[in-house]
C-alpha cells in the first residue's frame, strides 16, 4: 500500500479524487493538506472535511496551508465550480477541526520521517509544495511519487489559450516545483482526451444512491455546464480524478511520454504555459512522466466503483 498526501484545492472535482484515492485499498491517505485555488480558501477547508465525512474518514487530518499564490494575486474557478465550490452557494459546516500543523510542515515532516515512502498527490495550484522545495532541498529525494494535476502539453489551456488553471493561478510555484522534482503529470489535454465522463457513465453514477454517489450528483452539475458552453462536450471533464486513477491503476495508463518540463512564470499571454522540449533548449533533463493516453472506458469504471463504495481497483478484475 502507497502512503500518500493529497494536496487539493477543495472543489468538485477535487472531492472525487479524494473518493477514489480513499476508498483504493492500494493507498493510504496520511493526510489531506488545502491550497489556495478553486474557490474562497475556508469553503474548500470545509468541502474537504465534508468530504471525509461522506466517507466516513474523519480520521484523516486536514492540514490548511498557503492562502494565497507565492507572488501572483489569488484568481478564483466560482464560475466553474459555483461559489462555495460544490455545485452552488452552500458551505458545508463540518465542526470538522483541522490539524494544528500547517499543511507545508506537515509535508516536510511526514516525508522527513519516512524518505521514500511517501507520495504526493497535487490536485490544486502548487504553492504548498513548491514551499517546502524551497525549504527542503532534498525533497525530491525524500519522496517517492510525486504526482500533479495541471499544465496543458501541447494542448490549449482552459483559463487562457496557453495555461491551465492549476499552473496559472500559480506559475511560479509550478516553475519551481517541476524545476526541482520529478513528477508524473496529469494535463489538461489527456482529461478532455481521456478523463471525461459521458453522460452514460453520470447517470450511472447518480443511480448508485450511495453517499458518495449523491455527492457526485451534487457537484457534478457545474461540469456538465461547464464542459456543454465551453467546449461542446456531453460529459463531465475529472481532471483530479484522472490524476487519482492514474497514480492508483497503473493499468490504465495506456502512454507515458518522458519529456523535459518548464512553465512560464512571467505575467502576460504565456503565464502559467507548460513547455514540453526534446530539442535540449530547455538544457534540462527528460524527467516528468507526462501522461498523455489513458484506457478512459477503464477510468469510468474506477470512478464508478469508488462512487458504489468499493476499492476502484477492483474494477480492474
Ligand atoms: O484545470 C483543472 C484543475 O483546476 C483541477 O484541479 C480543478 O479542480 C481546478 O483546480
Ligand atoms: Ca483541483
Amino acid at each position: 500500500m502507497d502512503r500518500v498526501i493529497v494536496d487539493t484545492d477543495t472543489a468538485a472535482d477535487d472531492t472525487q479524487a479524494l473518493v477514489l484515492a480513499l476508498r483504493s485499498d492500494r493507498l493510504m491517505v496520511e493526510g489531506v493538506t488545502i491550497v489556495a485555488g478553486n474557490v474562497a480558501f475556508d469553503a474548500q477547508v470545509e468541502n474537504a472535511k465534508h468530504t471525509l465525512q461522506v466517507l466516513d474518514r474523519t480520521d484523516v487530518p486536514i492540514h490548511e496551508g498557503a492562502e494565497r499564490p507565492l507572488l501572483k494575486e489569488w484568481s478564483h474557478a466560482t464560475d466553474v465550480h459555483g461559489e462555495g465550490g460544490l455545485g452552488g452557494g452552500a458551505v458545508p459546516e463540518t465542526g470538522v477541526d483541522s490539524a494544528d500543523e500547517d499543511a507545508v510542515e506537515f509535508i516536510l515532516e511526514t516525508v522527513r520521517a519516512s524518505p521514500g515512502e511517501v507520495s504526493l498527490l497535487c490536485i490544486g495550484p502548487l504553492t504548498n509544495v513548491a514551499l517546502a522545495a524551497a525549504r527542503e532541498p532534498d525533497l525530491d529525494e525524500l519522496v517517492d511519487e510525486v504526482w500533479v494535476m495541471g499544465g496543458a502539453v501541447d494542448h490549449p489551456g482552459n483559463v487562457t489559450p496557453a495555461a491551465e488553471f492549476n499552473f496559472w493561478v500559480d506559475p511560479d510555484a509550478a516553475k519551481r516545483v517541476l524545476g526541482d522534482l520529478s513528477v508524473h503529470l496529469v494535463d489538461w489535454g489527456v482529461t478532455l482526451r481521456d478523463g471525461v465522463l459521458g453522460r452514460d457513465a453520470v447517470d450511472r453514477a447518480r443511480a448508485l444512491e450511495t453517499p458518495a454517489a449523491d455527492l457526485f450528483g451534487t457537484v457534478v452539475e457545474p461540469a456538465l455546464a461547464y464542459a456543454r458552453e465551453q467546449h461542446g462536450i456531453d460529459g463531465a471533464p475529472q481532471p483530479d480524478g484522472l490524476a487519482a486513477a492514474c497514480m492508483i491503476a497503473p493499468e490504465i495508463r495506456e502512454s507515458v511520454r518522458e519529456v523535459a518540463l518548464a512553465v512560464d512564470e512571467r505575467e502576460g499571454l504565456t503565464r502559467g504555459f507548460s513547455l514540453a522540449d526534446e530539442s535540449g533548449t530547455l538544457d534540462r533533463s527528460a524527467d516528468a512522466r507526462v501522461i498523455e493516453a489513458v484506457d478512459r472506458e477503464a477510468f469510468a469504471d474506477l470512478f464508478l466503483a469508488a462512487l458504489a463504495g468499493d476499492p476502484p481497483e477492483t474494477a480492474l478484475d
